[in-house]
């Protein structure tokens, strides 16, 4: 691999190439799936395919590429714990794909991917870095048995890969792939490519695939999709074998632009080098930074550092979720206290607790927008026309929030400060006393899943069996209190209100 290619350009070539083999270029659909109630976000490309995968719905072209906008954040699909603190987690991302609808199957869907990946007028990734796996049989459903995808394995070795780099896994989590507990499904086979040991996130010097310490990285999914599971698990064939890929686009980045870390691809750099701009921290003494030992905040009001690796881990939370809120408020969505507005609103408040963390001013959020901007335009170019609109959610969810966590997060800091350094505590041997997580939550409004979050990035377990304790006793209180007082004498609109918001609080 001699050139070093950008995002923008990995994304064109991947529809280009397709585009010239005949697949008609389909733009991305929008992150919140239209009829489809069984998913929270678009979560892979083939989403908005669905129905015509199903037989249900017939459109012009048989073959079709997308770049797809995709969340995976809440439902099935949820990485949002895991952001910052790996190199390939996110809750937005870009899945590039190719589909056949009946058209072409596994033979043309291998040897697209195999030119795509290796051919030096193409990606030219050499072959030696590569790792091809297949389906290699499981149950899958009750009684039903799929036998291994020689097939699959056999065209990889005709196209060209190394035969002992072919290998065949057997069950249904790796090589089986599945939209949802119901829906269109099928046996996959991935390519991996080989980071080196750099990569390895356990210091594996030489450990052989696959290994999970983070050497080896999936790049592309090939489904071979053949059946449609229904509700009671049954799998039903689709009415012709289809194809489904999906290559996450930041995963490629990295490769081909030699990184281990997705967050050091030119797709998140600037978004991190703003960050720590805005947040007037350097990026580079971050890097060099072991894992902080100590230095407790010098004042209770600012949060201390985080044990669990310095600023840095902070600042890829606020670039990758800068991305998602961006691209989810340009699809509609703005933050509530249910469904995906909610989902939002967790995202949102997550990258202002990483600010907070940064000891960074407000507001913070609106001025790294034009940095997601400047970076997506070119292929999504609704987000100038809606950048007003982005900024000023932004602006207001982070305005009400600050004024929530200014003196909660004081408060929470205050309580946990004693047990720091307290290995039973921060093994969790000991859990934060969710008595004292429900006054902060009643007194100050701090939200138990961003307590969860905040003790969770310094090693604390939280109580929440003692949290819902302290939560019923209230409400038994509170509930005592009424006694005597006529409830028809409110205005019954109040009376509802009141009741909603003492069952369903913000958590
Ligand atoms: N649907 C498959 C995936 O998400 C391939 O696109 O991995």
């Amino acid at each position: 691999m001699t050139k070093v290619w950008t995002g923008n350009e990995i994304r064109s070539t991947f529809l280009k190439f397709f585009e010239e083999r005949g697949h008609r270029v389909v733009r991305s659909s929008s992150l919140v799936p239209a009829n489809d109630p069984t998913l929270l976000f678009t979560n892979a490309g083939m989403n908005q395919f669905k129905d015509v995968f199903l037989g249900i719905e017939q459109r012009d072209y048989k073959r079709a590429v997308s770049c797809q906008k995709c969340v995976r954040a809440g439902g099935k699909h949820n990485d949002l714990e895991n952001v910052g603190f790996t190199n390939r987690h996110h809750t937005f991302f870009e899945m590039l794909g190719n589909f056949s609808f009946g058209d072409y199957f596994k033979k043309d869907a291998i040897a697209f991917a195999w030119e795509l990946i290796t051919s030096p007028h193409w990606y030219a990734i050499p072959i030696e870095k590569l790792y091809f796996t297949v389906f290699g049989g499981a149950e899958v459903s009750p009684g039903v048995a799929l036998p291994p995808d020689h097939d699959a394995a056999s065209l990889w070795v005709a196209t060209g890969a190394p035969k002992d780099r072919v290998i065949e896994v057997p069950g249904l989590s790796d090589n089986f792939w599945a939209m949802g507990d119901t829906g269109p499904c099928g046996p996959c086979s991935e390519i991996h490519y080989d980071m080196g040991p750099a990569a390895s996130d356990e210091g594996h010097a030489d450990c052989k695939f696959p290994c999970d310490c983070g050497r080896y990285v999936e790049i592309w999914n090939l489904v071979f999709m053949q059946f449609n599971r229904d509700a009671s698990g049954k799998l039903n064939p689709l009415p012709k074998p289809s194809v489904d890929t999906g290559a996450g686009l930041e995963r490629l980045a990295a490769v081909l632009q030699g990184k281990i870390s997705n967050f050091d691809t030119d797709l998140f750099q600037p978004l991190v080098e703003e960050a720590a701009n805005l947040a007037r921290v350097s990026t580079e003494s971050e890097r060099n930074r072991a894992f902080v030992t100590k230095g407790m905040g010098e004042s209770a009001a600012i949060p201390p550092p985080r044990s669990r690796g310095g600023r840095l881990p902070s600042l890829r939370i606020i670039a990758d979720h800068s991305r998602a809120a961006t691209f989810l408020i340009s699809d509609g969505v703005v933050p509530s206290n249910e469904g995906r507005g909610y989902v939002l609103r967790k995202i949102i408040r997550r990258a202002l607790l990483q600010v907070r963390f940064l000891k960074a001013d407000f507001p913070f959020l609106s001025l790294i927008l034009p940095s997601v901007v400047a970076g997506m335009k070119s292929a999504y170019p609704e987000l100038e026309e809606k950048f007003a609109h982005i900024a000023r959610i932004l602006d207001e969810e982070e305005k009400q929030f600050s004024r929530t966590i200014d003196t909660g997060l004081k408060k929470l800091y205050e309580d946990v400060e004693p047990d720091l350094w307290s290995k039973e505590k921060r093994l969790g041997l000991i859990a934060f006393s969710g008595e004292k997580a429900f006054r902060l939550y009643d007194t100050y409004g701090l939200p138990l899943d961003f307590m969860r979050d905040v003790l969770g990035d310094e090693g604390f377990a939280l109580d929440e069996v003692g949290f819902n304790k302290a939560m019923e006793e209230q409400r038994a209180r509170a509930k005592a209190s009424w006694k005597g007082v006529h409830k028809e004498a409110a205005n019954p609109v109040y009376t509802k209100l009141a009741e909603t918001y003492r069952t369903e609080p913000d958590f």
